[in-house]
């Protein structure tokens, strides 16, 4: 029995890989629908109204002139796996999905984006409806200098751009290289207004990113047992795992702890070499 339990210990110790936001725990991915030629990208608003036959969404298609609202009853995933309390109810337009009208007036999507909240701005669809894109290298590796980008919902051939710059990562407290790596990964669609070209560095003004985030988590989360009084320590993955580093002694901690701008929730790991926090500002939607 004593065994068994040190080796339990002894694999949790290296394998164990737990995610930031535990309450997300979704681990099979999308399935690609059957008919994904005619799916399209839509900015969505929950419908308020308090009626009978209300409750359902307010569409308008990307890249589209047209400023008529498409009605749906409600909104289906492909495979369930985002939260309705990430995407209902968010801010007008806040949410973009991926997906496709049926006949009965519901839309089937494949994916759900929601937009990381900007300081002092709210996004004017009426604006932005014909300047969103997304990445399409998710394979281009650190050494690559260029960025594929992609209209959505557009046949126009997708263009090389220099790099990006993000203008959340002004926000305080935001991992960047999570940022970035929603970016080339191709986990988000973004719009863009200025400069498209590979000479000049392009700049993202509203980020939509893909939910879940973490995309992948383990069902259950191992607990780790660490001894003589030490404590388990972790470090973060750009795509936000959070991977078991250690135990240790805790000791003395610097007293910084960040105030997150309005829309974002401070969230902490304990680091090296002394289990102090590690902090940083999410998005409050993460872990709604
Ligand atoms: C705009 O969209 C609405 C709703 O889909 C449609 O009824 C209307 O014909 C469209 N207008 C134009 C000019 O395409
Ligand atoms: C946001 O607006 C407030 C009040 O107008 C201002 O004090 C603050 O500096 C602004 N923040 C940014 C990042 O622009
Ligand atoms: C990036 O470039 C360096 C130096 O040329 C090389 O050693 C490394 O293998 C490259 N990385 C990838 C992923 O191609
Ligand atoms: C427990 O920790 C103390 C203080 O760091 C150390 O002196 C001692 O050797 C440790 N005991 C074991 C069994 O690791």
């Amino acid at each position: 029995m004593k065994v068994i339990t040190y080796l339990i210990y002894f694999i949790a110790s290296i394998f164990l890989v737990v995610v930031v936001g535990a309450t997300t725990t979704a681990t099979t991915t999308p399935a690609t629908p059957k008919n994904s030629i005619s799916e399209s990208y839509f900015a969505i608003r929950t419908d308020v109204r308090k009626c009978s036959s209300c409750g359902g969404f307010f569409l308008r298609e990307i890249g589209s002139s047209n400023k008529t609202e498409i009605y749906v009853k409600s909104l289906n995933q492909v495979s369930e796996t985002v939260k309705e309390s990430q995407y209902k109810f968010a801010p007008n337009f806040n949410v973009v999905v991926k997906g496709q009208i049926t006949n009965d007036n519901t839309i089937v999507v494949s994916q759900i984006f929601r937009l990381l909240p900007k300081i002092n701005s709210t996004i004017n669809i009426d604006l932005e409806i014909d300047n969103f894109y997304t990445t399409i290298n998710p394979n281009g590796n650190e050494n690559t200098t260029t960025i594929e980008i992609k209209k959505l919902n557009s046949n126009k051939p997708s263009m090389k751009v220099k790099s990006i710059k993000n203008s959340n990562d002004d926000i305080f407290f935001i991992p960047t290289d999570w940022l970035s790596y929603k970016v080339n990964s191709a986990q988000s669609v973004y719009t863009i207004t200025k400069s498209k070209n590979s000479k000049t560095t392009t700049t993202i003004d509203y980020m939509f990113i893909s939910l879940p985030d973490p995309k992948f988590s383990p069902k259950v989360l191992i607990p780790v047992i660490c001894k003589n009084e030490t404590v388990p320590t972790y470090t973060s993955s750009a795509a936000r795992c959070l991977i078991f580093s250690g135990c240790v002694h805790p000791g003395p901690c610097p007293f910084m702890i960040p105030v997150c701008p309005d829309g974002y929730t401070k969230s902490s790991y304990p680091i090296k070499p002394n289990a102090c926090p590690h902090y940083s500002c999410l998005p409050s939607f993460l872990s709604q």
